[in-house]
């Protein structure tokens, strides 16, 4: 079977910085409680989706040297689209001058790797350049003066162009799509209203989903943990990410994080984590890299492949 690999990938964030100290100045909350409960010191906020998911998806395609009319496909992960629709998908293919075709999914905050997922299988059929956006702007649909929520979330995106690999055991090897609808009011948001979530539980389901997610794709490629080189998991709560490395025995080291500076970016966060593993040199070609995302719904999924092309 052909494998996807990633040959561009590109971010953006949110231009205005929102600070712990900014929080703690008008909520009753303290820049110790959240590094401490969450590992987040700040967070981006502003910008729509098709402004930050256009800006990462120009960085990716630049990267990946294709124009955007060899486009074959566009993926656009997000449960915070600008409009109900048209698409947020649409739009960026427009802004971009792609003639290919373009829809949004909505997968919560494992939506980028479900994307990753289904381009996979497109390569697999035959397509050759597949754009795969991961944006979210959960500061509109944030109660700012909710200190349970206010604390988390941030603006951004994220985008990979894949490809089928150069080399056959480069790219990816293999994937997992999940959903558990019995946890869905865990954490539910309303037309016209805010982000409301039982915090605890979605921290206990999240742990558990992440790693049993982890396993079946390491087992599906007949690979063990310690031979993965870089885990790139959902940036939600450091307390999470230690968790789960914890229990599928790799060490914390090996986990890209970005949450201290941007928060909780739903589809954004993995293709953010991802970019700064690779500008830290943590991530080299032939390495075994793992993407695990978990969210609403409640949704899972993880990606498993071989670093390069
Ligand atoms: O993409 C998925 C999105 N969501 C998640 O992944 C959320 C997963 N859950 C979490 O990240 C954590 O549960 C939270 C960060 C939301 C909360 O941390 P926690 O350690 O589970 O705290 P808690 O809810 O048990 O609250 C402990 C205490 C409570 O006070 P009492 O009842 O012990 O007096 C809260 O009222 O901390 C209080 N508290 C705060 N205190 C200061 C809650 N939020 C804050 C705050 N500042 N911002």
């Amino acid at each position: 079977m052909t494998r996807a690999a990633i040959t561009g990938l590109g971010t953006a964030t949110g231009h205005r910085v929102v600070t712990n100290h900014d929080l703690a100045a008008v909520l009753d909350t303290s820049d110790e409680w959240i590094v401490e409960r969450t590992g987040i010191h700040e967070r981006r906020v502003g910008g729509s989706c098709l402004e930050l998911g256009g800006q990462a998806a120009k960085i990716a395609l630049k990267q990946a040297e294709i124009d955007a009319t060899d486009l074959d496909l566009i993926i656009c992960s997000t449960c915070t689209p600008d409009q109900v629709f048209p698409a947020v998908s649409n739009r960026i293919q427009n802004e971009l001058g792609a003639s290919c075709g373009a829809f949004d999914l909505n997968a919560a905050c494992s939506g980028f790797t479900y994307g990753v997922t289904i381009a996979q299988a497109q390569i697999a059929a035959g397509m050759e350049r597949v754009l795969v956006i991961g944006v979210d702007t959960l500061s509109r649909f944030t109660d700012w003066d909710d200190r349970t929520t206010a604390i988390l979330f941030g603006d951004g995106a994220g985008a990979v162009v894949l490809g089928p690999s150069r080399r056959p055991d480069r790219g990816i090897l293999s994937t997992y799509m999940g959903s558990e609808g019995r946890f869905a009011d865990l954490l539910t948001c309303d037309f016209g209203d805010y982000i409301k979530m039982d915090g605890k539980e979605v921290f206990r389901q999240a742990v558990r989903v992440m790693v049993a997610a982890s396993q079946r794709v390491l087992a599906d490629a007949g690979l063990e943990a310690a031979e993965v080189a870089a885990v790139i998991p959902h940036q939600a709560n450091m307390r999470i990410i230690e968790s789960a490395m914890k229990r599928l025995g790799i060490p914390l080291e090996k986990a890209a994080t970005v949450l201290e500076t941007t928060g909780n970016t739903s589809s954004a966060s993995i293709p953010l984590a991802m970019d700064a593993a690779v500008s830290k040199g943590a991530v080299s070609d032939g390495d075994a890299v793992l993407l695990v995302g978990f969210g609403a719904g409640m949704s899972v999924a993880a990606a498993l492949l071989r670093w390069g092309q």
